[in-house]
């Protein structure tokens, strides 16, 4: 296995590499622009590869190396980051990006000098490591687990099954392209090898892989059955002006969506808050906005309501809407909260 898999990894990668923008061609023998990579690896942590492409480029058009992103306004970072989700990251960006500027502008080569900068984890200081540097770093995402759990059809349900995991990826790793191995082993499992129908007869390691032996690799890895996410249920209040401008406030830099522009509203808590809204006016029922977070549902329901030109609310500011630079959450609110003030509701 130590032989073949590697071996076969770097042919399949070489004909059936995708193609991305922070990628050099399979074999290039050299590593990739750190930057870039840093960046797309860090923006690949929370979304898809299709999702994160136009944010690179947005990205890189703006701040094209290190030293520019350095230099940006954290909420001009925040606001083109807008829609990627886990703004805590975005903020630990300009964090690294600051670092590795005040150093010189050189990010380091290996994985203990990358892990010591902002936001910067196992995974990401691996994969910079491999694929910038050339490295023998071992590197272990989602796609990576599910690859070596069917090869070997790793009987531990994960999470425990973590350690065994990145075992069987380390000793796999070759010396030789060690970058390219990590990403053909990313790409297998993004392309091939997935969660839910895996196309084993496009596989080069399918005789080798004992899942598919088994007759279900689908099936691998395992799982600990999973605690379902607590519900929690908050109000948002749209108040729009004559001129279309709507109140926003910015939102604590410490909490969820820390930083990020969203639309006043209560606490997200266990119990359905009753109405509290920040100006007398007459709110009407916009309708519900149902969110995902990492660690809980979001019910959170939208009144809206219209306020003369003199309006002073206690919190926020009047600014016009720019959707682009408001988290998912907020986007839907604003959305539902103007489609209920074209149509207007029930009075509440
Ligand atoms: N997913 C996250 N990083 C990746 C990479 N460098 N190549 C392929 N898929 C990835």
């Amino acid at each position: 296995m130590e032989r073949a898999v590697p071996e076969r990894l770097r042919r399949w990668y070489a004909q059936n590499a995708r193609t991305l923008p922070w990628r050099l061609p399979p074999g290039s023998g050299r590593g990739a622009d750190p930057y870039r990579v840093w960046l797309s690896e860090v923006m690949l942590q929370q979304t898809t590869v299709a999702a994160v492409i136009p944010y690179f480029h947005r990205f890189l058009a703006r701040w094209p190396d290190v030293q520019a992103l350095a230099a940006a306004p954290e909420e001009a970072v925040l606001a083109e980051w807008a829609g990627l989700g886990y703004y805590a990251r975005a903020r630990n960006l300009i964090r690294c990006a600051r670092a590795v500027s005040a150093a010189g502008g050189r990010f380091p080569e290996d994985e203990a000098g990358l892990l010591a900068l902002p936001g910067i984890g196992a995974y990401t200081a691996a994969a910079i490591a491999a694929i910038a540097f050339d490295r023998p770093a071992v590197v272990v995402d989602g796609n990576v687990e599910r690859v070596m759990a069917r090869l070997y059809a790793e009987p531990t349900p994960l999470p425990a099954a973590r350690p065994a995991l990145r075992a069987r990826a380390a000793a796999l790793t070759p010396r030789r392209h060690p970058g390219d191995h990590a990403q053909a082993v990313m790409d297998l499992g993004a392309t091939l090898c997935t969660p839910k129908s895996p196309r084993c007869p496009d596989c080069p390691l399918a005789d080798l892989c004992a899942a598919r032996r088994e007759g279900a690799p689908e099936r691998y890895p395992l799982r600990a059955p999973r605690a379902p996410k607590p519900q929690r249920h908050g109000i948002a209040y749209l108040l729009r002006r004559p001129d279309g401008a709507v109140l926003l406030e910015r939102r604590p830099r410490n909490g969820l969506l820390g930083g990020m522009l969203g639309l006043p509203g209560t606490a997200w808590q266990d119990m359905r808050p009753d109405p509290a809204p920040p100006f007398a006016a007459d709110w009407r029922e916009a309708g519900t906005v149902h969110h995902v977070f990492t660690h809980f549902r979001l019910e959170l329901r939208v009144l809206a309501a219209e306020a003369g030109m003199a309006a002073e609310p206690d919190v926020g500011s009047f600014r016009q809407p720019d959707r682009g630079a408001l988290p998912s959450v907020m986007r839907k609110a604003l959305d539902i909260g103007l489609a209920g003030l074209g149509a207007a509701g029930p009075g509440v």
